[in-house]
């Protein structure tokens, strides 16, 4: 009796235990936002470095100088210190209040050979950089993080992601969370630089990068000076929407913070991208914008409505495949959904505002959870798309667990293009191409 009491007893401990091992992940507190040094460098010394694409084979080499009178030209070649091209680029600068920026150059090098790595140099001074151009084919991998904002967490973010093989870098919206204070933009930029200056980053607008103070200072004014995107390249003329292609890969970056009703330039360069799509070349077509349509988190609740109204047939008939947002500090996972259900010909959306930003994670989400969200989690962490061929994507999301990436979330996705949906859609989509 005395033994089955012990055996009960150790039992019991054991099955304590593992309970113990099992029980949830508790999810991190926010990070303050970091102090980073003001680094004192020669006034004419590159700063804040960063590339993003700028058309076919070229890529746009953006930096800052303290120095007003600082060249714009850049050296580059396939060897270290062997510099056998350079280009001439364009320069501006703008003044917020009490703040006056350095200069920000923009200068775009190329044409560039696919998949290669390029050394390079800003203005004849300072360190050599190196840059990889994507591939010509698949696969492609795109690295995906919203709502980076500077804080213990994005450091995080970005070393993991920095682990990964990656092509590009997409940004669904809020990046520096300066929040007015100009001087956050340069810490921000250096804090970016090691990746952002080594793969191309792609970003469009959120809510913190509107800046705006009524009669005085425009929206957008220091993130369309800093984070020029190749906006003239793909025929608009804003820098708040543009389009670029990548190995297969069409994607359209959306402003949710400029108009996009039927009669907007918005909505008619849309049109007339879309009209330029040819699925046989790209067989993919990716949206991203800051302020999602399908979230289930009690944060930001219905704020994507009026776009999603506005957009939702055209993303549809278009036959887009995936949709990647931002704006709410959590991640989610959709079904293919349309008109605000599941659709076998939908799109799939991804909410990715974790990157780390300051305000902390969004915690409380709608229940029950509706049929069309499949994952949902409050975590910081990345995503990683990786478009294996004209058929099959591969998409994980990692989570930030005790600053170890854990591949939290994982799914195949098949391009619409091998499903048979896209030719019941042409008809739709040209007729709403047709419509002035
Ligand atoms: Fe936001």
């Amino acid at each position: 009796m005395e033994t089955k009491l012990i055996l009960l007893t150790v039992l019991t401990a054991l099955l304590s235990i593992s309970a113990t091992v099992r029980t949830e992940y508790i999810r991190p507190q926010p990070r303050k936002t970091l102090h980073l040094p003001w680094n004192p460098k020669h006034p004419s010394q590159p700063q804040q470095v960063h590339i993003s694409l700028a058309g076919e084979k070229h890529m746009r080499i953006s930096w800052v100088t303290d120095n007003k009178s600082a060249p714009s030209f850049v050296e580059y070649g396939t060897s270290p210190g062997r510099y056998t091209s350079s280009a001439e680029g364009e320069s501006t600068s703008y003044s917020y209040l009490f703040y006056n920026s350095g200069k920000i150059h923009h200068t775009v090098i190329g044409p560039l050979e696919h998949g290669t790595v390029y050394f390079y140099r800003c203005g004849g001074q300072g360190p050599e950089f190196q840059l990889k151009t994507p591939p010509a084919q698949f696969p492609v991998t795109f690295a995906v993080a919203g709502d980076l904002g500077q804080t213990g967490w994005t450091k995080t973010t970005l070393d993991h992601i920095d682990q990964c093989k990656y092509d590009i870098h997409l940004l669904p919206g809020d990046l520096s969370y300066a929040d007015y204070m100009q001087h956050r933009w340069d810490t921000f930029g250096e804090l970016v630089q090691p990746l952002a200056s080594a793969r191309p980053w792609m970003v469009t607008e959120g809510n913190h990068e509107k800046e705006n103070i009524p009669l005085l200072i425009n929206a957008f004014e220091s993130y369309n000076a800093r984070w020029k995107m190749p906006f003239e390249e793909s025929g608009s003329t804003s820098n708040l929407y543009y389009s670029f292609e990548v190995a297969g890969v069409h994607v359209i970056m959306l402003g949710s913070y400029t108009d996009y009703d039927e009669l907007s330039d918005q909505y008619s360069w849309w049109k007339a991208d879309l009209s330029k799509v040819d699925r046989k070349k790209t067989p993919w077509l990716v949206v991203l914008f800051h302020v999602p349509w399908y979230n289930s988190n009690n944060a930001h609740q219905g704020e994507g409505n009026g776009m999603m109204a506005a957009m939702e047939p055209l993303l549809y008939a278009a036959g887009v495949d995936l949709v990647l947002a931002g704006h709410v500090h959590a991640y989610e996972r959709t079904n293919r959904v349309n008109k605000g259900k599941s659709d076998p010909c939908g799109t799939v959306h991804i909410t990715i505002g974790d990157g780390g930003n300051k305000e902390g994670l969004a915690q409380k989400y709608l229940h029950p959870q509706p049929e069309w969200s499949l994952f949902r989690e409050a975590s910081f962490g990345h995503g990683e798309l990786n478009i294996v061929n004209s058929t099959h994507a591969f998409w994980s999301w990692h989570r930030n667990d005790d600053d170890e990436p854990v591949r939290s979330d994982q799914v195949w996705i098949t391009s619409l293009i091998s499903s048979g949906c896209l030719a019941e859609k042409n008809y739709e989509l040209r007729k709403i191409l047709m419509t002035p």
